[in-house]
């Protein structure tokens, strides 16, 4: 298959760009990833963030376990001044993966010393927790809850792709959508959820509307009849309320969301060489947020930019950017050099996917100046993430930059960075895809495989992979 990273410098690949068609600016000036930047209240001490990255590696009940303690220290003691943390449900029912944080009764206090592990771990490295910010991503999976889909829309394009377990079917049109009662009483389980997180002391929270989850799915529910589907006003009644009624009871919490900005249409591997094409649909699409519903190849961001602008006027002062849907079309939201085993390869060349998120980014950092925004999409870079990542934070093209895998295989990328002036050559993310494999392996006694990075976080991962490998293979 065809392999696309083949740079030996910045240039290179701003180059292969304009090759492609597009601009991509790049700078040696690594100095603004280091400039401190004020969100809201707080003041953060750089603008490297780790991304939400969840190791699906707890324990049954919604606890964090060793490994994932282990992740948490790892991130803190890294240097980047952004710990954003992972996916964490906000009920039995919403989780994605049997082995998700769960934030309940049982499990607060766990979930509190991770996160105060992260921040300890921070101080030893670094003297001081000065300018430090940990957050927490709190989730409902709503279609990609794993034991039940559950429904926010039909989605004529996804439901055919969902499977539900509990039927041992995929999605059908007749099977029911959560009620607006349903939704009433999900709110209230976000405020459950957020009153813990903010008794455990977090620095922001992150109401998570991104990947086609249930708020993402709601975003685009335009075919949803009732008070939470059909107008964009509608569409986003259930984060207005969440956000509404955090702030009220807490005023002075740092308000973030990640969100997703464009959806796109799914797409599945066809021919010998398994190239993602999008799968059949009709045409305008109904369920899509952010693109043209005419020709989804293309985003259109009128509603997304409406959107950003009143997450501001309700409070949001850091806004996490994304795009696509991690079953359904991954090359939207990862760019990567190789697919996962069970996957398509990418129907475009990846340096597209990075640029797609980095036009995202800035169209909604320009929407709302006022707004900390954070890009997605950088580890396909490897070792000139770091060059995009300035030169997009000095044109305030973005206020933070967010690495997602390249930080299960160099946690400490920050520090490298900033003592280095560039990366550990020896550990930078390849995007080979093995944490996306592990994340896809389910034959595992707990129903699911920790994941992490088997290539460079290997004395852990290596045995896991070795034992999920074949299975994963055989699944396929
Ligand atoms: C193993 C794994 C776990 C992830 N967990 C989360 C998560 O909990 N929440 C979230 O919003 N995104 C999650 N993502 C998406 C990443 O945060 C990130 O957006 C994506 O990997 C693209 O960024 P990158 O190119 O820097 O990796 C995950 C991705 C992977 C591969």
């Amino acid at each position: 298959m065809a392999r696309y990273f083949k740079y030996k410098s910045a240039a290179e690949v701003v180059e292969d760009a304009k090759r492609l068609g597009h601009e991509l600016r790049v700078s040696e000036d690594f100095s603004p990833l280091f400039q401190p930047l004020t969100i809201g209240r707080r003041t953060v001490g750089n603008r490297l963030v780790v991304q939400p990255m969840e190791g699906c590696d707890g324990t049954l009940d919604g606890r964090p376990d060793e490994l994932t303690y282990r992740r948490y220290v790892r991130f803190g003691a890294g240097g980047a001044k952004i710990i954003w943390g992972e996916a964490t449900a906000i009920a039995d029912e919403a989780r994605m993966n049997p082995r998700q944080l769960w934030l309940h009764d049982g499990s607060e206090s766990e979930i509190a010393r991770m996160l105060d592990g992260c921040r300890n771990a921070h101080r030893e490295a670094e003297g001081n927790d000065d300018g430090l910010l940990i957050g927490l991503q709190l989730t409902h999976s709503g279609r990609f809850s794993c034991r039940k889909p559950l429904l926010a829309t039909h989605d004529p394009v996804l439901d055919p792709l969902t499977m539900d377990k509990s039927l041992g079917r995929r999605v059908a049109p007749e099977d029911s959508l959560l009620t607006d009662d349903d939704l009433k009483r999900i709110e209230d389980q976000y405020l459950v959820a957020a009153r813990k997180a903010v008794a455990m002391g977090v620095d922001f929270l992150d109401i998570k509307q991104c990947h086609r989850y249930l708020l993402s799915e709601l975003l685009a529910a335009r075919n949803r009849p009732g008070d939470y589907g059909g107008s964009l006003e509608n569409r986003t009644r259930l984060v207005r309320n969440v956000l509404g009624r955090i702030r009220e009871e807490f005023p002075n919490v740092l308000l973030a969301t990640r969100m997703n900005v464009f959806d796109g249409v799914p797409h599945r591997g066809e021919g010998e060489d398994f190239i993602g094409v999008p799968v059949p649909h009709a045409l305008p699409l109904v369920t899509a947020f952010g693109t043209n519903l005419d020709n989804p190849a293309e985003e259109d961001l009128s509603e997304p930019l409406q959107v950003v602008r009143w997450l501001r006027d309700w409070g949001v002062r850091l806004i996490n950017v994304t795009a696509g849907n991690p079953y359904a079309n991954p090359h939207f939201v990862r760019p990567a050099e190789f697919p996962p085993i069970d996957g398509y390869h990418s129907p475009e060349h990846p340096l597209l996917g990075v640029l797609r998120h980095f036009r995202l980014t800035r169209a909604v950092q320009e929407a709302v100046p006022d707004v900390a925004v954070v890009g997605s999409g950088y580890s396909w870079l490897q070792d000139f993430a770091p060059h995009a990542a300035a030169a997009n934070i000095a044109s305030g093209h973005a206020a933070l930059a967010g690495f997602g895998r390249a930080t299960l295989s160099q946690p400490d990328f920050a520090r490298q960075l900033r003592d280095t002036g560039q990366f550990d050559r020896k550990r930078v993310c390849r995007t080979f895809s093995y944490c996306t494999n592990l994340m896809r392996t389910k034959d595992h006694p707990l129903g699911q495989y920790a994941t992490g990075c088997p290539p460079f976080d290997k004395e852990v991962y290596g045995p896991l992979w070795k034992e999920a490998e074949p299975k994963l293979t055989k699944k396929k």
